[in-house]
């Protein structure tokens, strides 16, 4: 009889290959060690071939169904062995792949230390108002958690108004059911400062308002659920749309560049009538056309309009005196056309390489 084939010369072949097998320390060590364990000239394959050479029929069996058995011993181990493998080499790739946003680099002390520097939304909101502040805007600021009165109902909204429907708004569990909400735009500051500006006497207005907003969205490539706008406010006296398109045209070359203009189309907002959406040339043809703008040269930006009768009544300000503007837009948005950022999602998900960039 083969001396390869006693019960305890396969239990010895079969300790081998288990062996070998658990020393593996990569998934492509795995993958190697067992295809020589089943290889034709492994020791496991040349006992069962050597089976024949046993006279004894029971014998014969006995081997054979131990070398079956360990056979599928093997299987089982590198199928363990796999799965352990996996983890730990899925966790090494994360690991690699990890940015720490708090590591502190340690090396040549003479090199200055990196500082960091402002968050490129922040960076568009100090750009933008410094547009509005050469051109006489005072800069103010509101909150972001507001009552139902000064996100919708004094700017002509009231409940029930179907324009609501394009503020998907995030209320706060605070009074009476949706009485106190995150702000949808940063249009209720118009509001606070006329309520102001009437209560000190301090008519005319020209303000520019820049802040975060919420909706109900879900993020995409130009939709961020946390976003900002700025929003601008002229009351004065004999104020006409002309001066309206001439600010919005003004504040287009000066923030984008003087050969990229804004243009009005017809719209509708409850606070201003006329109102209009506003679009600039598109950043990315420059006005030729391109599937960015859906070929038409223009991107909307934002909306605007003469500031409805509605809300100086709902301020106590009187028509046949005053009259005035408001405009509104997102920060984001400006950043994003600017900068040509094709997803919008780049802007919160931290990653310093694409922060460093701006
Ligand atoms: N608040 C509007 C929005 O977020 C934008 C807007 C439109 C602001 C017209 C204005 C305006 O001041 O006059 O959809």
């Amino acid at each position: 009889m083969s001396d390869q084939l006693t019960p305890e010369s396969i239990a010895a072949l079969l300790e081998q290959a288990v062996a070998a097998l658990t020393a593996a320390e990569s998934l492509a060590d795995l993958d190697h060690q067992a295809s020589a364990i089943r290889a034709k000239d492994s020791a496991l394959m040349a006992a069962r071939r050597s089976l024949g050479t046993l006279d004894d029929i029971d014998a014969r069996k006995a081997a054979g169904a131990l070398l079956n058995d360990a056979m599928t011993t093997v299987t089982e181990v590198v199928e363990a062995r796999r799965a352990v493998l996996e983890v730990s080499e899925r966790a090494t790739q994360l690991e690699a792949d990890r940015l720490d946003l708090t590591e502190v680099v340690v090396g040549d002390v003479s090199l200055p230390l990196g500082r960091g520097h402002a968050h490129l939304v922040t960076q568009t909101r100090a750009s933008l108002e410094a547009v509005f502040v050469a051109m006489g805007f005072t800069v103010e600021e509101g909150p972001e958690v507001e009552t139902d009165w000064y996100n919708f109902e004094a700017l002509n909204l009231p409940p029930g108004h179907p324009a609501r429907d394009m503020y998907d708004t995030m209320y706060l569990d605070i009074a009476q059911p949706e009485t106190v909400l995150l702000r949808t735009h940063t249009s209720p500051m118009q509001i606070h400062l006329l309520e102001r500006a009437v209560a000190d006497g301090t008519l005319p207005v020209h303000a520019a308002m820049a802040g975060r907003c919420y909706r109900l969205d879900t993020p995409d490539a130009r939709h961020l659920p946390v976003f900002h706008q700025i929003e601008g406010l002229v009351i004065d006296r004999g104020i006409t749309f002309a001066d309206l398109a001439g600010v919005i045209e003004t504040f287009t070359a000066a923030y984008f560049g003087p050969d990229i203009h804004s243009r009005l189309r017809p719209a509708y907002f409850p606070f201003t009538e006329p109102s209009a959406e506003f679009e600039i040339t598109c950043t990315i043809c420059r006005g030729e056309g391109c599937r960015t703008c859906s070929r038409t040269g223009w991107i909307e930006l934002g909306g605007c309009g003469m500031v409805d009768p509605a809300v100086f009544a709902a301020v106590g300000i009187d028509p046949a005196e005053w009259s005035g503007f408001a405009f509104g837009f997102g920060i984001d948005r400006c950043a994003q056309m600017r900068h040509q950022i094709a997803d919008m999602r780049s802007l919160i998900e931290n990653d310093l390489r694409f922060m460093r960039q701006f």
